[in-house]
């Protein structure tokens, strides 16, 4: 698939998400993950011609892909260059401060997983990159050659969840000791060598998922995003999140759940004495997953939980 190639991202859960998004005072809705611009485009298609999409996106191909894609919307949709973790800004240099519903959905786009020069794949060899935003300072290679053994165990632990995180560490600094690890195949080829058997294939996918949360400082973003979402929903507006592995749904959910409740007391108070406001209405109690048509269709699909939220 090359840069512009026709054959977009499957955008997934996109019945829901029109569904939590698009009421009838849905005026500007922020699709803070824009990727190929499918979300937006069935935003753009149900909701009217009233209905205005602001698309933003860390990464600029993504932005030129969608930008393209959507050149039939003209003015109802406006792209936006940078990282969500910055919302309440990029929205400001727009002159909005307060929009009628956010989407985000997160993660890497099948476009970028299957461009081995991005480096976010292990099935494909390619330079080990995993910047979402090209002018970030920091590749997954930078990361491999300069943290200690025990910074890129704790990567591994905890944001791959993976249980051989030390041996692997411990063999990514002696073969640095010899050469730079540069490649995907280069980091592959560890990890083989550590995790044998059935596990492998797994273990792969958490090593390469946890490189590139840390690289793009995904959970750090999360939380910020979350928070400027919510201040800039009007009352009655409406924060819908597609997450796909555990860690991001967590964050999500206690997001919701702290929000939903307000007081922050300790539970041995009496009584409330922070006065906090519950800020959001849960509109799902347990997170939406893809049924198995979806899932037949787009394998990717599979990991994909949608939780959304109103603003009270
Ligand atoms: C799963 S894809 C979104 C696909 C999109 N919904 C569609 O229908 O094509 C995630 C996109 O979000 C972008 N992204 C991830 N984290 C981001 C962040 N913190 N700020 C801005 N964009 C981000 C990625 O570059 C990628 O293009």
């Amino acid at each position: 698939m090359n840069d512009l190639s026709p054959k977009f991202h499957a955008p997934v859960l996109v019945a829901p998400v029109l569904q939590f998004l698009l009421t009838s005072e849905s005026r500007t809705i922020v699709d803070a993950t824009l990727g190929d611009g499918g979300h937006s485009e069935a935003l753009l298609e149900k909701g009217g011609a009233e209905l205005r999409v602001i698309g933003i996106d860390a990464d600029s191909k993504a932005l030129a892909v969608a930008q393209t894609r959507l050149a039939q919307f003209a003015e109802r949709f406006q792209p936006l260059q940078g990282n969500f973790r910055s919302l309440t800004s990029l929205l400001g240099s727009l002159g909005m401060t307060s929009v009628d519903g956010v989407l985000a959905d997160l993660g890497v786009s099948s476009r970028q997983i299957d461009q081995p020069e991005r480096g976010f794949s292990y099935l494909q060899d390619g330079p080990l990159d995993m910047r979402m935003n090209p002018n970030l300072p920091h590749t997954a290679a930078d990361l491999l050659a300069t943290l200690e053994q025990n910074e890129l165990k704790k990567i591994f632990r905890d944001y791959g969840e993976e249980k051989l995180a030390a041996p692997i560490a411990r063999a990514i600094v002696r073969q640095r000791s010899q050469r730079a690890l540069l490649r995907t195949g280069d980091l592959r080829q560890i990890v083989e060598k550590i995790v044998h058997g059935p596990h492998r294939v797994k273990s792969l996918a958490r090593i390469f998922q946890a490189l590139r949360i840390a690289v793009n400082e995904e959970l750090e973003a999360l939380n910020e995003f979350l928070a400027q979402a919510l201040a800039l929903l009007r009352p009655g507006g409406r924060l819908a999140v597609i997450s796909y592995h555990s860690l991001e749904d967590r964050l999500v959910k206690q997001f919701f759940k702290a929000q939903a409740k307000g007081c922050t007391c300790p539970p041995e108070f009496p009584m409330c004495v922070c006065g906090r406001q519950p800020q959001l209405s849960i509109l799902t109690a347990k997170p939406l997953m893809p049924g198995p048509e979806e899932i037949a269709a787009n394998s990717r699909a599979r990991s994909a939980r949608l939780r959304a939220a109103q603003k009270r």
